[in-house]
């Protein structure tokens, strides 16, 4: 049975990040009822094995189809590239996963040095090869990872000295080797396009996917006939892994630059309200 296009279209990351694609999302898609699952009580996803990936992205998938999700949306990197094949051959909803922005950032470098900033597992996974040997011919692709960056954003310190200190710590070979287009292949990343832009100056290109995941996604609606073009109270529900609502509310909040409230999801399911 098709779903509804009154069904909530599901968005999960390993964590806050996720955040940065919904609201791509919202942009792009206004009316739709929608659900954001952060596996923050499990995250960091990119510093552990893949199968391990690969079983908390299939569980953070089940749950939200278990709620009757009509589309997903891996609105991470890492989860995607390890687990979203998978995830296509268990469900039939359709399934828009990011990956790592090289393309547009070959399309548009000019020094042809390019710095990709994401998590270990992305950076060594399968994907990743493959999209550097289909768009790489004649370009340096500098892979950097970039350990300890999505905790910082997870405790909402996008500000503090110690991300700034992170930043650099990754960013100033990238520049010293002439990069001038930085792929933000993490999610959690998005949240610090500022912080980023104010070391690496005006001329530096940033790139990221969010913006092609939401269109992805408009188009794959349109083709399964789910869209939802006209609702005059579009639902949305944010819910989390992390055992803190209040820290988790309050991060949320800071990153969407508006008041929400965050629900810790059940071990069995996603009650959403109606
Ligand atoms: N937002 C995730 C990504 O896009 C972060 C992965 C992690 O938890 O390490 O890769």
């Amino acid at each position: 049975m098709r779903p509804d296009s009154a069904a909530p279209i599901g968005i999960f990351d390993s964590g806050l990040g996720g955040l940065a694609v919904y609201q791509a999302v919202r942009r792009s898609l206004p009316w739709e009822n929608a659900i954001h699952l952060a596996d923050s009580g499990f995250a960091p996803y990119g510093d552990r094995d893949a199968a391990f990936v690969e079983a908390r992205t299939c569980e953070m998938a089940r749950q939200l189809v278990d709620a009757g999700v009509k589309a997903l949306v891996i609105a991470c990197n890492t989860a995607a590239v390890v687990a979203a094949e998978k995830l296509r051959g268990l469900y039939e909803i359709p399934i828009v996963a990011l990956e790592p922005a090289i393309k547009p950032a070959v399309a548009i470098t000019e020094s042809k040095v390019i710095g990709v900033l994401a998590t270990h597992r992305t950076l060594a996974s399968v994907a990743v090869a493959r999209l550097c040997r289909l768009h790489g011919e004649g370009m340096n692709i500098i892979l950097q990872p970039c350990r300890g960056l999505v905790e910082q954003v997870e405790k909402g310190e996008m500000q503090s000295a110690r991300t700034f200190e992170l930043l650099r710590q990754f960013i100033d070979p990238l520049l010293q080797a002439g990069a001038d287009t930085l792929v933000l292949g993490c999610t959690h990343y998005i949240f610090l396009t500022r912080q980023i832009r104010s070391l690496v100056g005006p001329q530096v290109r940033i790139v990221e996917s969010s913006a092609a995941v939401a269109r992805q996604l408009v188009r794959r609606l349109k083709e399964s006939r789910t869209l939802c073009d006209i609702n005059p109270d579009p639902r949305e529900e944010f819910f989390t892994t992390a055992t803190s609502m209040i820290q988790a509310g309050a991060v949320a909040s800071q990153l969407l630059e508006r008041l929400v409230e965050v629900r810790h999801v059940g071990q069995r399911s996603l009650k959403c309200s109606a």
